[in-house]
């Protein structure tokens, strides 16, 4: 059952990045259940391939497979040319492909820092120039970028992914002022622990998700469902106030601290 029309999204088209998997299939899923045509894009075409095979199983929409490395400019730009040459047109970009692991600073070598940050941030970078083109060519285009709330606080061992999304929330709101009065808005989400994702597989250092969830002051871990929903929203008319907004939908979490008063 969704919350919105299934329509919503009827005759637009959107790129995902890391729609192969986890958050971005979800949301590349949701679009196309709600009327898109979707590219997905990822370094991994066989993961791609399966990752289009379900969607369409699922929605009857079958998304292009742009096998790219969002590090790699010239694989980016074709992977938008393919998505123009086949849908006529981008009104859509997420940009979600990220890497991540668990590391002291410490420890991390130089190029440990490099490539998240590589990844994330200049990734990010990379894909909105690319599309950029395309997207000013139709009147009502939205850009979300997948972040997280790593960076607000000290978040311990992730030095290198907390850098890179706090420079792709900085890119999200210096490109809602100067590509707004293109009709480009751009906006933000920043999940918490969302269960079911190699995200969650790598961040959770093996913890029980009991243990987890209590750092959550909703109690749970949120779902991939609900991060499609937000997506859904920012992509859509209904959002078409909103611009250089994050949307951090991550149960409470960030705000938490173990010995506050909403624990004892
Ligand atoms: N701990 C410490 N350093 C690590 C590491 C880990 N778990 N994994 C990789 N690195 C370091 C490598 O040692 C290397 O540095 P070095 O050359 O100084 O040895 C550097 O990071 C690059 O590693 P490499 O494996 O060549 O990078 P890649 O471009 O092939 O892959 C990663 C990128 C490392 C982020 C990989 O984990 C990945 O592809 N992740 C995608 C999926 C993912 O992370 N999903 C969760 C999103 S939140
Ligand atoms: P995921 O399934 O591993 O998704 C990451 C995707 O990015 C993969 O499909 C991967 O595919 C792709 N990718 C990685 N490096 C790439 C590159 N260089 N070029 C192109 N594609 C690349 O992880 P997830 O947990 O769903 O995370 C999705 C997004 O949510 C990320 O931006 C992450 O930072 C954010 N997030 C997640 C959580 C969470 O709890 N899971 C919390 C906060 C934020 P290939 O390997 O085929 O390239």
């Amino acid at each position: 059952m969704s919350f919105f029309n299934k329509d919503l999204l009827k005759g637009r088209v959107a790129l995902v990045t890391g729609g192969g998997s986890g958050i971005c299939k979800g949301i590349a899923e949701s679009f196309a259940a709600h009327g898109a045509n979707v590219t997905i894009v990822g370094r991994k075409l066989d993961k791609l391939q399966e990752a289009a095979a379900d969607i369409k199983k699922k929605t009857g929409v079958e998304p292009l497979c742009a096998s790219a490395d969002v590090r790699n400019t010239d694989q980016v730009e074709a992977a938008v040319k393919a998505t123009v040459d086949k849908f006529g047109k981008l009104d859509i970009l997420v940009n979600g492909a990220a890497g991540n692991f668990i590391c002291s600073a410490a420890q991390l070598s130089y190029n440990g820092y490099k490539t998240v940050v590589e990844i994330d941030q200049i990734g990010t970078f990379n894909v909105c120039k690319a599309s950029f083109e395309a997207l000013s060519k139709t009147k009502k285009a939205s850009i979300i970028n997948i972040t997280a709330t790593l960076g607000y606080v000290g978040t311990p061992f992730q030095i290198h992914a907390a850098s890179a999304k706090a420079g792709i929330d900085a890119q999200t709101r210096v490109l809602a002022v100067e590509w707004g009065p293109l009709g480009i808005r751009v906006n933000g989400i920043a999940p918490g622990p969302i269960g079911d994702t190699e995200g969650m597989k790598r961040l959770g250092m093996g913890m029980p998700e009991e243990v987890i969830n209590r750092g959550v002051p909703l109690g749970r871990q949120g779902t991939i469902q609900e991060m499609a929903n937000i997506s859904l929203f920012l992509a859509s008319d209904a959002a078409s106030y909103i611009t250089g907004a994050i949307i951090v939908a991550d149960g409470g979490q960030w705000l938490f601290r173990p010995f506050g008063p909403n624990r004892m």
